[in-house]
C-alpha cells in the first residue's frame, strides 16, 4: 500500500511534512496514542482521502508548547474526505462519498451520543469523555492533515454531501462544517442569540468571525466583534459586523458607544485561555479577562457562549494557578446575574446538516467570512507560521489536488 504524507508537531514553534503509514483498520500505536486503544479494531471505519482539512486555532494552542501534545503527533481535525475503502461492518456510507467529517469523533451508541452530546462521546478515549483526530488527550485517533485519514464509526459519524460537484464547487465552504461554521453557530446559539439580539463576540479569529456570522444568520440586530488585532478586525466589519479593539481600553466603554447601554443580551468567548488583557494590559497574557468581562457586559439573565477553549495543563501558564487550568474568575458577578454558562466542545452533528443546506442554497458564505485560503500540504507549515502571526486568514490544507486553484 502507498505512504501517507501528513503534517505532523515537532516541538514548540515547529510542523513539518512527514511520510507516515497508509491508515489501516486497526489502531496503531504512534504518539499520542493511549495504550488502551492500541490493537482497537475499526472494521465499523472508512479511510477518506483528504479533500480539504483545516489549520485551526485549537491546532495552534499545540504548536505553541502550550499543551502536553507529544512530538511527532499527526495534526488536523478539520477534515473533508472522498470514501476510499470501506470497513466491513460499514452499511450505508460507500466508496466515492464526499463527506464531511465532524471534528469530535463519537460512536452513536453510549448515553451521551445518545443525546447528541457527541463532544462527550463515552466509548471513544481511554483517557476522558470526548475525543478528535490529531489532538493531544483525546485518545491518539491520527490527524487528518494528511494525504489519507481513517474515520470511525463511519455511518453515525459522516455527514454526505448530495452532489458531488456541487459539493466541489462550494469546497471553501462546506469545508469549513467539520469544526468552525458548527462551533461558531453552537457559541453563538448557546448565548441565546435570536432576532434582534445584541451580541459581544470575543475574539476576530476564525471561530470569532464563524460566530458572528451565525449571529447575523440567526436574526442579530446587532454583532459586535473584538479583538486588538486590526487587520481580523476589519474583516469582521467586511461582512456587517461592528468592532471593538480591546486594546484601546474595557470592551465596557466602547459597546455603550456602539448601542447607547454599557451591556449587550448574548456573550461569546471566541479567545480560550489565550486571552490578552485590555487596555494598556493587551501585550501580555491574562488568561481570566475574557470569561470576566463577558460576565461584566452581558445583561442579567443572559447567556454566555464559551466555544474559546479552556484546558487541564499548560506548560507555558503565567502562573502556577494558570498551569494547571486554575483561573481567576469573578463568578459572584455572573451568579449576581443569573447568567448560564455553555462550555466544551462542539457536538458539531446537532447543527452541520443545517448549516450544509444554509451553505448549498446560499444563505451562508462562510468561506467569504473567514476569508479562506486554500494552500498545498507542503505550505502546512509556512500557513501555520502565518496564522500564527495573526493573518485573517482560515488556511485550508488542499492535499490531493481536489481544490481547484
Ligand atoms: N469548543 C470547540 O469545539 C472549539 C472548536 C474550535 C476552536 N475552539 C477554540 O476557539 C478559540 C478560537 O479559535 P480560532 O481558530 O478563532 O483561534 P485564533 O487564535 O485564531 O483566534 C483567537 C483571537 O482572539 C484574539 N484575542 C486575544 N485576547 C483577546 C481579548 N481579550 N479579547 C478579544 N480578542 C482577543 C486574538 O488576537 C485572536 O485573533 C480557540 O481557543 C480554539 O481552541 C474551540
Ligand atoms: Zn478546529
Ligand atoms: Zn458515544
Amino acid at each position: 500500500m502507498s505512504g501517507n504524507k501528513a503534517v505532523a508537531y515537532k516541538g514548540p514553534g515547529k510542523v513539518e511534512i512527514i511520510d507516515t503509514d497508509y491508515p489501516t483498520f486497526e489502531l496503531k500505536d504512534g504518539p499520542g496514542v493511549n495504550p488502551a486503544n492500541v490493537g482497537r479494531k475499526v472494521n465499523h471505519g472508512v479511510i477518506l482521502k483528504t479533500v480539504a482539512t483545516n489549520i485551526c486555532g485549537s491546532d495552534q494552542h499545540m504548536v505553541r508548547g502550550r499543551t502536553t501534545a507529544p512530538a511527532d503527533l499527526v495534526l488536523g481535525h478539520e477534515i473533508t474526505g472522498e470514501v476510499v475503502e470501506v470497513g466491513s461492518d460499514v452499511e450505508f456510507i460507500k466508496k466515492g462519498d464526499i463527506c464531511s467529517v465532524p471534528f469530535n469523533i463519537s460512536c452513536g451508541r453510549c448515553r451521551n451520543c445518545k443525546e447528541r452530546k457527541t463532544g462527550i462521546c463515552l466509548n471513544v478515549n481511554p483517557d476522558r469523555p470526548g475525543s478528535a483526530y490529531g489532538y493531544v488527550d483525546m485518545g491518539g485517533w491520527v490527524g487528518g492533515q494528511a494525504e489519507y485519514v481513517l474515520v470511525p464509526y463511519a455511518d453515525w459519524n459522516l455527514l454526505k454531501f448530495p452532489d458531488r460537484d456541487q459539493a466541489l464547487e462550494k469546497i471553501l465552504d462546506l469545508t469549513m462544517l467539520s469544526d468552525i461554521f458548527p462551533t461558531g453557530y453552537h457559541g453563538a446559539y448557546t448565548a441565546g442569540v435570536t432576532t434582534g439580539s445584541t451580541v459581544y463576540i470575543a475574539g476576530a479569529g476564525p471561530v470569532g468571525l464563524a460566530a458572528a456570522l451565525s449571529a447575523q444568520l440567526l436574526g442579530a440586530a446587532v454583532v459586535i466583534v473584538a479583538d486588538l488585532n486590526e487587520e481580523r478586525l476589519a474583516q469582521a466589519r467586511s461582512f456587517g459586523c461592528e468592532t471593538v479593539d480591546v486594546s484601546k481600553g474595557d470592551p465596557k466603554d466602547q459597546i455603550e458607544q456602539l448601542l447607547g447601554v454599557p451591556e449587550v443580551d448574548c456573550g461569546v468567548d471566541a479567545v480560550g485561555f489565550e486571552a490578552r488583557g485590555h487596555g494598556k494590559d493587551a501585550s501580555h497574557e491574562a488568561p481570566a479577562t475574557v470569561l470576566n468581562s463577558l460576565m461584566s457586559i452581558t445583561a442579567a439573565g443572559g447567556a454566555l457562549g464559551i466555544p474559546g477553549l479552556y484546558v487541564t495543563g499548560d506548560p507555558g501558564g503565567i502562573d502556577e494557578a494558570a498551569k494547571v487550568g486554575s483561573l481567576s474568575l469573578s463568578l459572584g458577578t455572573g451568579w449576581a446575574k443569573s447568567l448560564s454558562f455553555t462550555t466544551g466542545q462542539c457536538p458539531v452533528m446537532k447543527y452541520n446538516r443545517g448549516l450544509m443546506m444554509a451553505i448549498l442554497h446560499d444563505k451562508a458564505h462562510i468561506a467569504k467570512a473567514v476569508n479562506a485560503k486554500p494552500i498545498p500540504l507542503d505550505e502546512a507549515p509556512q500557513g501555520y507560521e502565518e496564522f500564527d502571526k495573526g493573518a485573517a486568514t482560515k488556511y485550508v490544507l488542499n492535499p490531493n489536488g481536489y481544490i481547484a486553484a
